[in-house]
């Protein structure tokens, strides 16, 4: 059996070979003269340093690319294979290695591979099937890369704009992400978890934990999360994640409560592994042990954060500082008793089960050419239409959308004309910039729209345009005043803005507002008295509020990816019906990042007539805000009866109908409102359920949805689940009904 398998193995191995597996090497070390940011040579691995890495060091994991490009599934093929056979037949007791990359909305870092929208335009979906089958086919085409483990999905809550990477969660909401980041492990891995098939990869879920909750809104910067917090908003995705057997972890590379995650034993250990039950594999972020005593200093030397890490449950050291001090570090702490050897195995069993249950001993590669799915017409479709579904109508005065085909149409904008930005960071390379080069026959918006209404209908000019050069959000005018006098000549503007791509730390921001200069445009534009369409491309909502006002119809996209210019165009002229809806709290000022989960004091000053309402609760689009071209009327919200004991199902449902001319989905989300809480103030109110339904005009549905206590518990100050007898509300739209929880 695997686990005999294992435990033999275990038997075998010197405790060298067992802290090499302990190592994850980038591509890097064993590629040829090659860095990861600078050459340009083609890639080819130097039998020297993968012999040194493998044979002399015995390292168990490689990550990511070379010269940080994508290749094609061919050239994957041949340099992962490469790996494996100095591995399995040169090392002494033939272990595989496994192979991680992020491939995080579609299989990222293959050339011709099929790209999704980011996670944050998937949840704007609330589609769980395109949400899963998105994940399946990025699966599959991870695999025909040879790759078989995936860093994905981020569980991470999208909770402040802020942050750099909010575009990689599901959203501000815990339950949205919680039942999305099932659907994507499930995709990913297999309803059974069997990743032994070669169509599923390992899932990695990032980045345990609240991470994205960081003081000044900055990333890897400190958090702190109170222990009811914890439970509460950034535990439960994880929880339920685990539950669904993903198979591998990733650790949040930051610092909470003054203690830097990697080095935290209840976090790790306790919470993690003990409580929570985890029996996979825990990898480290980049180089975060080095970290513990280069940046976060509670440890004076590398083999103290070696010590730390380890012993508070690390499993797999991502960037072992090139792999020595790593290394021959843990081998010294062992002899000395600073690391158990128990530890040291339990990392190692771990690993060793993940390569085992991906089936990598017996088929350490998968070929390209059994993948004959790979970038087809079937998965672009799937792309498409979860872009078409994520799209979220945010204005539409006087119902101005959809355009007629037979429109004069002015494309401008520095959104308007770049795959780079429709797909985001993580695309083709870490920070995106390689996409114009990779994105091969796929349209912008502006060649969309040349498509949608004929070349003749369309003038293009950017007006505003992106600094390449590294700056990465940064622009420049371009062609303004020739924008806003071509705004003459047609009957409708397209102003495409938003942000350029980004990531991580290089994505770290000090202004929310949309920069200055396509603020101008956008208000030189509105100036010229024709009416203008706001499309967004962006990765965090940044603020519009001083020119909001002036624009006519606003379309968030987020980062749509390869199709995403087609589906908006669509959307635009009306092909398609949109049907998404926000994922998170737009805001309306820097000062006002409030999201929809808060206390009802933020909403007070209204309530009570205290004189500053401006600074009350009211952001620029709440969260689930989405319209339709047509429109539903919601009805009956019904409970079967008003009192429930906390083993009852509590059963609600709702009639909704379609009351416009054309066909469309709604998305009908079920809130609740504890009306007191006795340990913890509640908040205003939660999202519980949703479901998304397609009717026709005219039609109506009737949707019920069933509750039980346990999702109406809190968290008290200790971090102690209370489920407490007393008033609920259920709200769906604008009805409420009333009921009331007994012992
Ligand atoms: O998976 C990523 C993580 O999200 C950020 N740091 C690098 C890792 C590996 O590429």
């Amino acid at each position: 059996s695997p686990n005999e398998k294992i435990e033999k193995l275990l038997q075998q191995m010197t405790l060298e070979e067992k802290v090499g597996q302990m190592a994850q090497i980038t591509l890097d070390v064993v590629g040829k003269g090659q860095t990861r940011f600078a050459s340009d040579e083609p890639l080819a691995l130097d039998p020297d340093s993968l012999r040194r890495a493998l044979v002399d060091y015995h390292i168990g994991s490689v990550l990511n690319t070379a010269n940080n490009r994508a290749l094609t599934t061919k050239k994957w093929y041949e340099i992962i294979s490469e790996i494996q056979k100095v591995a399995m037949e040169e090392t002494r007791l033939g272990i595989p290695i496994i192979y991680g990359v992020d491939e995080i909305h579609g299989a990222t870092y293959t050339v011709g591979a099929t790209m999704f929208p980011q996670q944050i335009g998937q949840a704007a979906s609330r589609n769980r099937d395109l949400v899963r089958k998105g994940a399946e086919i990025t699966a599959y085409e991870t695999r025909a890369s040879n790759i078989p483990w995936n860093f994905s999905p981020v569980l991470d809550l999208g909770l402040d704009p802020r942050f750099s990477r909010m575009w990689e969660s599901f959203g501000e909401d815990p339950y949205l992400s919680t039942v999305l980041g099932v659907e994507m492990i499930n995709g990913y891995e297999g309803e059974e978890n069997n990743i032994g098939d070669p169509t599923h990869v390992a899932s990695s879920l990032k980045h345990f934990l609240g991470y994205h909750a960081t003081v000044s809104g900055k990333d890897r910067t400190p958090a702190y999360i109170s222990p009811d917090a914890l439970r509460e908003y950034h535990l439960p995705a994880f929880k339920a994640a685990i539950e669904a057997g993903a198979h591998t972890i990733m650790i949040n590379s930051g610092i909470i409560n003054g203690i830097p995650v990697h080095a935290n034993y209840d976090l790790l250990t306790k919470l993690l592994k003990e409580e929570l039950g985890f029996e996979g594999l825990v990898v480290t972020d980049w180089a975060d042990i080095e970290n513990l005593h280069r940046r976060d200093r509670v440890a004076p030397n590398n083999k103290e954060a070696v010590r730390m890490a380890i012993n508070a449950g690390i499993d797999m050291s991502m960037i072992p500082y090139q792999y020595e001090p790593f290394c021959e570090g843990l081998v010294e702490l062992v002899n000395e008793g600073e690391v158990k050897m128990e530890r040291i195995d339990d990392a190692v069993r771990r690993i060793l089960k993940v390569k085992m249950a991906l089936n990598l001993f017996e088929k350490p590669n998968t070929h390209y050419s059994d993948y004959p799915k790979f970038g087809s017409q079937e998965f672009e479709k799937a792309a498409y239409d979860m872009a078409a579904e994520s799209i979220t109508l945010l204005k539409n005065t006087e119902n101005i959308l959809p355009l007629a085909k037979s429109s004069k149409v002015l494309v401008t904008g520095p959104n308007a004309n770049s795959m780079r930005t429709l797909n985001g960071a993580w695309t083709y390379s870490w920070q995106g910039e390689k996409t114009e080069e990779y994105a091969g026959q796929y349209n912008t918006v502006l060649e969309a729209v040349q498509k949608e209404i004929g070349e003749k209908n369309v003038y293009y000019k950017p007006g505003v345009s992106y600094k390449m050069d590294g700056a990465y959000y940064e622009d420049h005018l371009d062609g303004l005043e020739e924008a806003v006098k071509m705004a003459a000549k047609a009957d409708v503007i397209l102003l495409c803005v938003g942000e350029n791509t980004y990531t991580e730390k290089p994505g770290d921001l000090n202004d929310l507002y949309l920069s200055d200069n396509q603020t101008e445009l956008a208000k030189r534009l509105a100036a010229t008295g024709k009416p203008v369409i706001l499309i967004l491309n962006e990765g965090r909502p940044r603020i519009i509020s001083k020119f909001e006002q002036e624009m006519d119809a606003i379309v968030q996209t987020y980062l749509p990816g390869n199709f995403g210019g087609d589906a908006l165009a669509d959307i635009i002229f009306g092909d398609v019906n949109p049907s998404g809806k926000l994922p998170y709290t737009y805001p309306r000022y820097p000062n006002a990042t409030i999201s929809y989960i808060h206390k009802p004091s933020e909403e007070q000053k209204k309530a009570e007539g205290v004189y500053n309402y401006e600074a009350d609760y009211n952001p620029q689009f709440r969260f689930g805000e989405g319209l339709s071209y047509t429109t539903f009327a919601y009805k009956n919200l019904k409970l079967a009866k008003n009192t429930f004991s906390k083993g009852e199902t509590i059963k609600v449902s709702v009639d909704v109908q379609n009351t416009g001319k054309r066909a469309g989905k709604e998305v009908v989300q079920l809130f609740s409102s504890d009306l007191y809480a006795s340990k913890i103030t509640p908040d205003v109110k939660r999202l519980r359920r949703f479901e998304k339904i397609s009717l026709a005009a005219g039609e109506s549905k009737t949707v019920t949805f069933e509750l039980t206590a346990d999702d109406l518990k809190y968290f008290d100050a200790t971090g102690k689940a209370i489920t407490e007898a007393g008033e609920f509300e259920l709200s769906v739209a604008d009805l409420i009904v009333e009921f009331e929880l007994v012992d």
